[in-house]
């Protein structure tokens, strides 16, 4: 039987040690890209994919996630009073978005090991992952289509994209066999961060999972890896190889994605979604165009 996937799970419990001294305090996850916390695009995401259950895996400085999602009562008295309410609609879109709960991790010992933390929650039902720092274009159907595979193919589902060859070390890489459709991949086999050299493809793992919940075992019996962490990557390459799991395929997505956690892509982001706005491109875009040409 196919179950209705309505469960995304959030892993946002890293150290985010690429973006220090700003993560000291504060999970990457809460940086601004333009005026909103990267997380909140990508809960809006889910929300939009129809997963309205969401499971935080938290960290160190959870509060400020917690907090942005919950009521703030004076600040919205006060825009009350001042009649305010375009700020007010904004300050309340992040309050009401979806049903989240939160997870604490305790120790960061790995992506794969936070999203262990969800199996109480997810149960024996599919779920999606996203991480909270990898944005996609939200004119994409990225989710939408890997839930659509996971329940064609009753199989677990990665998002790869094809990178440079000098980049797939940053990665988890996939050895792949084409399917009948374009977009589709059968994932034989994963390996996390192979060097240039030892790297089955270009194809890398990005941020977007749905898995089937025979992840969880696995996950528990799953020894670090890669920087002694509990990797994802590694349980999903035992999944690959396991017909009791339903084996995994692979979605090929074409569009734009940015990893916030790495500085030059957040820059990027920032740049690329404020200048397609209607309130900040029209100032931004000859600004941006003057500022490109007096480069060298
Ligand atoms: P990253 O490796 O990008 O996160 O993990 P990091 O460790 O915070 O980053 P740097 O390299 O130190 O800057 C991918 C995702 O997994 C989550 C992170 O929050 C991020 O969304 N994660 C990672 C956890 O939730 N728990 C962990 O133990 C590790």
């Amino acid at each position: 039987m196919a179950y209705h996937i309505t469960k995304a799970v959030i892993p946002a419990a890293g150290l985010g040690t690429r973006f220090l001294p700003a993560t000291k305090a504060m999970p990457k996850e809460m940086l601004p890209v333009v005026d909103k916390p990267a997380i909140q695009y990508v809960v809006e995401e889910a929300v939009s994919a129809g997963l309205n259950d969401v499971l935080m895996v938290t960290g160190r400085n959870k509060y400020a996630l917690e907090n942005h999602f919950d009521r703030v009562y004076e600040l919205e008295a006060t825009l009350e009073n001042k009649g305010d309410h375009a700020k007010l609609e904004k300050v309340r879109a992040s309050t009401n978005i979806a049903d989240i709960h939160y997870f604490r991790q305790g120790d960061p010992r790995g992506l794969g090991h936070a999203v262990l933390q969800a199996r109480m929650h997810v149960g024996h039902e599919p779920f999606a992952v996203l991480l909270g720092d990898d944005l996609i274009d939200e004119r994409d159907p990225l989710l939408q289509k890997m839930i659509q595979e996971q329940q064609k193919r009753n199989a677990s589902i990665v998002a790869l994209m094809e990178v440079d060859p000098d980049q797939i070390h940053l990665y988890g890489a996939a050895s792949i066999e084409t399917t009948d459709d374009d977009d589709v991949v059968k994932v034989l086999g994963l390996v996390e961060k192979p060097s240039k050299e030892s790297a089955p493809s270009n194809l890398a793992i990005i941020g977007r999972y749905v898995l089937k919940p025979e992840i969880f075992p696995i996950l528990q019996h799953t020894a670090p890896g890669k920087g002694g962490e509990v990797q994802l990557t590694d349980a999903l390459q035992e999944m690959a190889g396991a017909t009791w799991t339903g084996g995994v395929y692979g979605v090929v997505f074409r569009g734009k994605r940015y990893d916030t956690g790495d500085k030059v892509d957040y820059l990027k982001a920032i740049v690329e979604l404020a200048s397609g706005r209607d309130d900040l491109g029209p100032e931004l875009k000859p600004w941006l165009k003057q500022f490109a040409a007096g480069l060298d």
